[in-house]
């Protein structure tokens, strides 16, 4: 039999199905709630409503478990790729390795940008933030691929499997680019060579000086990029099915997605987290007074905290021994670190901490690794875009293919004036 569960109110009963998750996860399926009763449901934020089924990415966030398609992120951080792991959270399975290599080759062939969009770059004065840009060029990307960015749901999953490696493989020289312009450096066009490499070629190489990684840089960048490949229904990726759901085009979705991304709370926090760090550092403190700020709501410790994880977030273990490997091995000793350390050290045994079940979040260690590369703090956003775009785009095929998806509109409860007749601007 079927489990239902039953919502009182005032003299009715309503019954309303329960689903459960594979891994599960339960819901009382409300759907038909305000046509039995009149009443919706109030959640502002979101924090108990299932947006959507969804067979990508479990998170357990009590006990501090990540999955992309049942498998654990640390299986993946440990044996896989980013761009491996992308065609996982895509495609649903880990690729053969003639697939692999077929989708390898296709994002290297994908690797640089039409010569006309390099204008483009010129029209922003170079004051202008990163993500601004990337979102810009995203959206203007759809614009040279007019028969996939069609709005017609059919046409645009024609194309889906080219869409998706032109954004995975574009995004890349967009970024670098971005970095580029807004130094006044010439742009460096792409090699042969592997996706992080690649960009760190784009980004670091000048035409008589090629970037040579001798510390394993490539290596942490691509275990940062798989780390953020997808993290379910977050503010993001939450805003690119919302906006796929109206029938829009993938490179219109994660262009909204980016923008989604660009703030504090959501991926803006690995910018703000170095920020605050640098202040602590310049301030003299060694982390407690900043703690006592965070405790009597004077500050925020960014990094810590999240709306799913009420544990340690997992990325955030393995982006924290990522940090101190790639330090070690420039034999580079950032003080920051010591500070971060010092920081979560304090939080973990403090009860205001404890209470409230903040912990370190990706973002808290992220800023670390970036700053080692030499990536400049108002990039990192965008380095986080980067490692983001596969989980866009798997969620965008979701509710592209889905034949029973329909256009996200939530309702709201309207609290203004409730009957006014206009007077003229004379008489007001
Ligand atoms: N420092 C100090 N106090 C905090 C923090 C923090 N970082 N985060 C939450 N709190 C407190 C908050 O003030 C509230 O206290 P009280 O119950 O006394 O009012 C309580 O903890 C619950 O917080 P909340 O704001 O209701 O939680 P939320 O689920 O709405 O917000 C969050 C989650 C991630 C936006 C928030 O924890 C935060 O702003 N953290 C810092 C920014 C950050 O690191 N963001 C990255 C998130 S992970 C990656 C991503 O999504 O991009």
């Amino acid at each position: 039999m079927e489990d239902t569960g039953t919502i009182r109110l005032g003299n009715g009963n309503f019954e309303f199905p329960i689903i459960e998750g594979t891994l599960g996860e339960k819901a009382i399926d409300t759907r038909a709630l305000r046509a039995k009763s009149g009443c919706i449901t109030y959640d502002e934020g979101y924090g108990n409503t299932g947006s959507c089924l969804s067979k990508i990415t479990f998170i357990n966030g009590e006990k501090g478990i990540l999955k992309h398609r049942g498998y654990s992120i640390e299986d993946l951080a440990k044996n896989s790729t980013f761009l491996e792991t992308a065609m996982l959270i895509i495609y649903g399975d880990l690729p053969n390795q003639e697939n692999l290599e077929t989708f390898l080759q296709k994002i290297r062939s994908h690797a640089s940008i039409h010569t006309s969009m390099n204008g483009h770059f010129d029209s922003f004065p170079s004051a202008a933030h990163p993500m601004a840009i990337l979102s810009s060029m995203l959206n203007s990307l759809g614009a040279y691929h007019p028969e996939m960015s069609t709005n017609n749901r059919e046409e645009d999953l024609a194309h889906f499997d080219e869409t998706a490696v032109i954004l995975i493989s574009k995004v890349r020289a967009i970024a670098a680019m971005t970095y580029r312009m807004k130094m006044g450096m010439p742009f460096i066009p792409p090699a042969d060579t592997s996706y992080t490499s690649n960009f760190l070629h784009m980004m670091f190489s000048e035409p008589y000086n090629e970037y040579v990684d001798n510390h394993g840089v490539g290596k942490a960048l691509d275990l940062f990029l798989m780390l953020h490949a997808d993290h379910e229904q977050n503010c993001s990726t939450s805003t690119v099915r919302m906006v796929a759901s109206g029938g829009a085009n993938l490179f219109a979705s994660v262009s909204a997605g980016v923008s989604a991304l660009w703030g504090p709370s959501h991926g803006g926090a690995n910018m703000a987290v170095i920020k605050m760090l640098e202040e602590i550092h310049a301030s003299g403190d060694d982390g407690s007074k900043f703690i006592e700020a965070a405790k009597k709501g004077e500050a925020k410790l960014m990094g810590f905290g999240h709306r799913v994880y009420k544990n340690y977030d997992p990325r955030a273990k393995i982006l924290g021994k990522s940090s101190e490997s790639i330090l070690g091995s420039m034999g580079m000793n950032d003080p920051l670190l010591e500070i971060a350390r010092k920081l979560e050290q304090s939080a973990l045994k403090d009860d205001y901490f404890i209470n409230r079940k903040l912990y370190p979040n990706v973002d808290f260690y992220s800023g670390i690794i970036l700053k080692a590369i030499g990536i400049p703090v108002d990039m990192f956003t965008v380095m986080f875009a980067l490692g983001r775009m596969p989980g866009w785009i798997a969620n965008w095929k979701e509710i592209a293919e889905n034949p029973k998806s329909r256009i996200h509109r939530p309702r709201q409860i309207y609290i203004g004036e409730t009957e006014r007749s206009y007077v003229p601007v004379n008489k007001r």
